[in-house]
């Protein structure tokens, strides 16, 4: 028997997808939403054949307030939501605001909304790192100050979180977990689920993998001058699988009931600083394969350095960032050999 039942919205995509595989190795009953406005329908197949189960799956769009009640009316019982689906690309949600808080916002409202109605227990949302701008220190804890938002995406996941506040406290009969999540990288270790950027690469690792693999030629490290030792910026790259096994303790949590509190803040990183240059050279050292690259110019808006505190999710949650680097970053590379074996990429 199933334990209960789950709607992870956004579950095709890159974390989504890798949390549908925890949670149903862990008993849970999966419902994937998604629009497929980033993914793609045969991620499905990715995660029948890690988990030998098949999701159940509905295209539909979170913003669409009468699709998510028919869902619900459809899938009745669901307990808990995992809310992944969003937009998520910082320059885009530049050019194209309105697109993104109407997209990012209005589906968490129409999620909070049909909560309460419907029985369900409690959310988690996916926040980022990126609400602590550039931390005056670093690691940076769930205390840290919240700085002003440099972009609509960023500012999406901030209002957000104000929102699921003030819903929680205006006395909503179901909880939240929100979990700020730093650089997720890798893919997991089958290479039958991973990223699937859309167009050139945005984020360092599917470029790194693509350069490796020949689609682009060469990488471009966006500055070696920053206030750092070897002059490139700093990130916590946190294992997309183990990302996504906090999802599953986190759910567990609200439905259990284990926290006296109605909203809880957990950093999801490995507490570990890594350079753009030293990432460069764990990929090299672990694949065997080189990455041609060349120091440009600073991308404009970059954080200089940022890793997270992560003892609260470590001592609260009892869980723990595990994947050693190298591990994750051959992870990414079997999974972009996958992708060229497909003839995807
Ligand atoms: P992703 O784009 O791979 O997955 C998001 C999924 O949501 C996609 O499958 C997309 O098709 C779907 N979607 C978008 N809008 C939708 C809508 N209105 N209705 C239904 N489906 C919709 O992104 P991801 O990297 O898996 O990110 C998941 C979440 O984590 C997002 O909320 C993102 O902002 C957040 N996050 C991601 C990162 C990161 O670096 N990947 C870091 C911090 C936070
Ligand atoms: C990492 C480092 C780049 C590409 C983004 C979002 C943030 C959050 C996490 C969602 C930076 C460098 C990159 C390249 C490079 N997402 N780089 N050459 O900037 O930490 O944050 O993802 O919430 O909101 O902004 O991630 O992967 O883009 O960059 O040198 O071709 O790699 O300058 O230092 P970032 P990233």
């Amino acid at each position: 028997m199933s334990k209960e039942r789950i709607l992870v919205t956004g579950g095709t995509g890159y974390i989504g997808s890798h949390t549908t595989v925890e949670l149903q190795n862990a008993g849970y009953d999966v419902v994937i939403v998604d629009n497929l406005s980033n993914s793609n329908v045969e991620v499905l197949d990715g995660i029948e054949k890690i988990t030998g189960k098949r999701p159940a799956f509905v295209e539909a769009d979170c913003t669409d307030l009468a699709a998510m009640q028919k869902l619900f009316a459809d899938y009745p019982g669901i307990k808990g939501i995992i809310n992944f689906a969003a937009s998520k690309a910082v320059g885009e949600s530049v050019e194209k605001p309105i697109l993104y808080y109407r997209n990012n916002l209005n589906t968490l409202l129409n999620l909070l909304d049909i909560m309460g109605p419907n029985g369900v227990k409690g959310i988690v949302f996916s926040s980022s790192c990126t609400v602590y701008g550039e931390p005056d220190v670093n690691p940076v804890t769930e205390q840290s100050p919240i700085k002003k938002a440099t972009s609509p995406y960023g500012n999406t996941k901030q209002i957000s979180e104000e929102i699921i506040t003030d819903v929680i406290t205006s006395g909503a009969p179901f909880k939240s977990v929100i979990l700020r999540y730093f650089n997720p990288v890798g893919a997991h270790p089958s290479a039958e689920i991973g990223e699937l950027p859309n167009g050139v690469p945005q984020n360092l690792i599917p470029f790194v993998t693509q350069t490796a693999i020949g689609i682009r030629k060469e990488l471009s490290v966006f500055g070696n001058d920053y206030d750092t030792p070897d002059g490139s910026c700093i990130r916590d790259f946190i294992n997309v699988v183990d990302l996504a096994k906090a999802h599953v303790i986190a759910i567990q949590r609200m439905l259990e009931d284990k926290s006296q509190d109605k909203i809880e803040i957990f950093n999801l990183g490995t507490g570990i600083g890594l350079s753009v240059l030293e990432l460069i050279e764990s990929f090299e050292r672990a694949t065997g394969v080189k990455v041609p690259h060349k120091i440009v110019g600073r991308r404009t808006g970059d954080i200089e350095k940022v890793w997270a505190n992560p003892e609260h999710a470590n001592n609260v949650l009892g869980w723990k960032a595990e994947t050693p680097i190298d591990d994750t970053m051959r992870s990414a590379w079997a999974w972009q050999c996958k992708l060229r074996e497909r003839g995807i990429m």
